[in-house]
């Protein structure tokens, strides 16, 4: 089987910083592969470079097995790739389903067979079923009609993560979900990841110190430090592992 995503030998320097250095791993259909390390492990810039938004100075990612060199953030997303971010970016006089519509007008483009499907300006029924689905699976079916400024931050985050799943991604990169959240707001969001990933076969690189939630979701675990990729395995393999725990205890969290 082709592994959905292949990461090869990935490097990125900013300067005299190295931010990643020969960073190779596989994400496999519908596998959650946690990716966890201390602050400035270089987890983020290796999002931002499957992603698109950031240029690797060396290595591969492949999707599905096709090359995504020189692909721009939105032929990338198209192709599948989808991800959320540390910082949460709303906007406060939008509804929730609003968020959704809009993202799906962006992703699919107001032109060709969906722009013609799609009424004068609005969106198309398709659009919107989608959006009232993934709505239900993150849980906010009946806040559809809400303005999102009035909303928690822990349901914000999901508005994010509805935002990011309406176009059906196969591949989600999720950077740090729980970010600000408490426990139980962090529990709600993992359950819906895992939903997400069994419901609809989706595959999640999960960026998280939340190790409770890399535990109950990870099929598997990387670990990263420096820019290095320092273990791999199963969550207890890694965490028996001393350099991990070596670069856990050494710097902070
Ligand atoms: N745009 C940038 N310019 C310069 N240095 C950067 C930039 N982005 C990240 N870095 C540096 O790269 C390293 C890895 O950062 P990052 O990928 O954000 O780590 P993490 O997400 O694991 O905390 C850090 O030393 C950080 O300061
Ligand atoms: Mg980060």
């Amino acid at each position: 089987m082709t592994p959905r995503l292949v990461v090869h030998e990935l490097s990125k320097h900013f300067g005299g910083i190295v931010a990643a250095d020969g960073v190779s791993f596989e994400l496999l259909d519908a596998e959650c592969l946690g990716l966890i390390g201390p602050n400035g492990a270089g987890k983020t810039t290796v999002c931002s470079i499957i992603a698109g938004e950031q240029m690797a100075s060396a290595g591969t990612v492949r999707l599905d097995g096709h090359d995504l060199a020189g692909l721009p953030v939105y032929q990338r997303a198209r192709r599948g790739l989808s991800r959320t971010y540390q910082r949460l970016e709303i906007f406060p006089e939008m509804t929730v389903r609003d968020h959704l519509l809009v993202a799906q007008g962006v992703h699919d483009g107001a032109t060709g067979l969906l722009g013609d499907l799609m009424g004068s300006g609005g969106s198309s029924q398709l659009q919107k079923n989608a959006a009232e689905e993934t709505l239900e699976l993150v849980g906010l079916g009946d806040y559809a009609d809400v303005v999102v400024g009035t909303l928690s931050l822990g349901s914000c985050r999901l508005v994010e993560l509805a935002r990011s799943l309406v176009v059906n991604p196969r591949v989600l990169l999720a950077d740090e979900p729980s970010s600000g959240l408490d426990s139980l707001e962090s529990v709600a969001m993992g359950d819906v990841l895992q939903r997400a990933q069994r419901e609809r076969g989706l595959s999640i690189i999960l960026v998280e110190h939340d190790l409770e939630m890399v535990a109950r979701l990870s099929d598997r675990v990387v670990v990263m430090q420096s820019g290095l990729v320092v273990a791999t395995g199963s969550f207890d393999e890694v965490m028996a592992d001393q350099d991990v725990r070596d670069a856990y205890l050494g710097v902070g969290k």
